[in-house]
């Protein structure tokens, strides 16, 4: 007990020595505000003093307002000490790094018109949770606690749940790569996998090739460690290659990584052909570049056959980091992704992820993968293609019918990506916000910023209705606006 400390003295009265003992650590903070003391009985007894001494002291100190009863509770202190008023103000602003200013300047969750009730938002591409399959996942929760009990709860493997890894290879077998003298490392999501491998392999002023526009987070990630970021377009005809061969001609040496999403790119949603995914894959190899390519949407193909992703092209070679996620499908917020490379690579990633959060919940690995070895996974994937390969369709159609546009890309995925006409589409979701109706301003997603006649459109989470009201919306108010030059 903190006033066991208190020595006492011989030449003063005790309850002096007492009530002063206690008013100086409330004074001082030491003790918390309504924090319960001792009762004059336990006290006296610390104390070795007489309970009259301690009686005393909490009287006075109850007349200089410092501590209070409460009958049938016991007493307690009251703390109105200046000191514990006074600022103890520190400037956060100015203790940021280079790191958090920019993470914090480019948090869209802070940054953008956040969702609101009765609003008709387009701005999110989650997948809409009402077709999880919660009983299946009730099932794999039970069943693999039940199997694996306190192992799933212990402290784990840095590179992930053994049975999850070897599923995840051969999934990554079954889409053409060659797994031989690979490896996986399981992580909290796509997010993490890339910032775990920039963080392990560039440095700050390090040159990396993206596409432009890209994933805003990647954009994120990337800046936050101080990247240059060399944009390749996406336009009409997907990644201007020629713009590539120059770039690579004028930072050759220099550039340390290419980032590609090859299949349902985000935010465009448009999906690589099978020849410049060879070409691709060529020009970086030539040039030494190894490649991290984000998979993350492979699943969603509604129309065309599978298309290899191209991390399959490059069998016995080591070039190529694949970051894995089924974010788009399966339980986001379980954030379970993976990074597919060399056995060496993935030894150096491993340490990184042990050195910064140990590994990913054992428990969410185990369920995620019961869930997706007891067949439950593919019943599943057929089930959420039809129903977003309609809303999909559906979409296209409304922005064909209601928006005027220069452009709309998108395959597939949980979104489109609409060029239009000398609209500035920040005044646009001014607009549209007004009559209920926002959406993901296309700037955000270019390197810099710099165009500001896009948008997309994420339809994951609204029913046809909404989808159908927001675009008309959406279009109506583009013919108020005026046409910029
Ligand atoms: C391009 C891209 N990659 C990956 C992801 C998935 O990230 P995570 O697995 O961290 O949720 C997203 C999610 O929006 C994305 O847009």
């Amino acid at each position: 007990m903190l006033l066991s400390n208190l020595v006492i003295n011989k030449d003063e009265p005790i309850y002096i020595q007492i009530k002063r003992y206690i008013s100086n650590m409330i004074l001082k903070g030491l003790i918390p505000n309504n924090s319960k003391l001792p009762s004059t009985r336990e006290l006296s007894q610390v104390l070795n003093v007489s309970r009259n001494s301690v009686t005393l002291a909490y009287e006075e100190l109850k007349a200089d307002g410092l501590i209070y009863s409460v009958s049938g509770k016991g007493t307690f202190t009251k703390s109105n000490s200046s000191l514990n008023q006074s600022n103890w103000c520190i400037n956060w602003e100015d203790k940021q790094n280079s790191y958090s200013k920019v993470a914090n300047d480019m948090d869209i969750i802070k940054n953008e018109i956040p969702w609101e009730n009765n609003l008709i938002s387009f701005k999110s591409i989650s997948p809409n949770g009402d077709m999880f399959d919660i009983d299946e996942l009730k099932k794999s929760f039970l069943n693999r606690l039940s199997l694996e009990g306190h192992k799933l709860l212990n402290y784990g493997y840095a590179k992930g749940y053994k049975p999850l890894i070897e599923y995840l290879l051969e999934y990554m077998s079954k889409k053409g790569v060659d797994t031989y003298n690979k490896d996986i490392l399981i992580t909290n999501g796509f997010t993490e996998g890339l910032d775990i491998i920039l963080s392990s392999f560039t440095s700050s002023g390090d040159y990396i090739i993206c596409e432009n526009p890209t994933h805003n987070t990647s954009i994120k990630i990337m800046k936050a460690l101080g990247l240059k970021l060399i944009g390749i377009d996406i336009n009409e005809n997907g990644l201007d290659f020629d713009l590539l061969e120059v770039k690579l001609e004028k930072y050759k040496d220099k550039i340390k990584f290419a980032y590609i999403t090859p299949s349902y790119h985000n935010p465009t949603g448009t999906v690589m052909s099978p020849e410049n995914r060879y070409k691709f894959y060529n020009l970086m190899k030539n040039n030494n570049i190894p490649i991290i390519e984000d998979g993350f949407n492979e699943e969603l193909l509604y129309s065309s056959s599978h298309i290899f992703p191209i991390c399959s092209l490059d069998n016995l070679s080591n070039g190529i980091i694949y970051i894995g996620s089924f974010s788009k499908i399966l339980f986001p917020g379980m954030r379970i992704g993976w990074i597919l490379a060399d056995k060496n690579a993935i030894s150096k990633l491993e340490s990184v992820k042990r050195c910064r959060n140990i590994h990913v919940s054992f428990l969410d690995q185990g369920i995620l993968y019961d869930y997706l070895q007891n067949g439950a996974f593919e019943k599943y994937i057929k089930k959420v293609r039809k129903f977003y390969g309609d809303k999909f369709n559906f979409a296209y159609k409304c922005v064909e019918k209601y928006i005027p546009n220069e452009y709309i890309f998108g395959d597939g995925g949980l979104h489109l990506f609409l060029k239009l006409k000398n609209i500035d589409t920040r005044e646009l979701l001014n607009k549209c916000y007004e009559k209920g109706v926002i959406f993901m301003p296309g700037d955000i997603f270019y390197i810099n910023n710099e165009v500001n006649n896009t948008l997309r459109l994420g339809f994951s989470r609204l029913s046809f209705e909404e989808i159908e009201k927001g675009i008309k919306i959406i279009g109506e108010t583009i013919k108020e606006l005026p046409i910029k030059d």
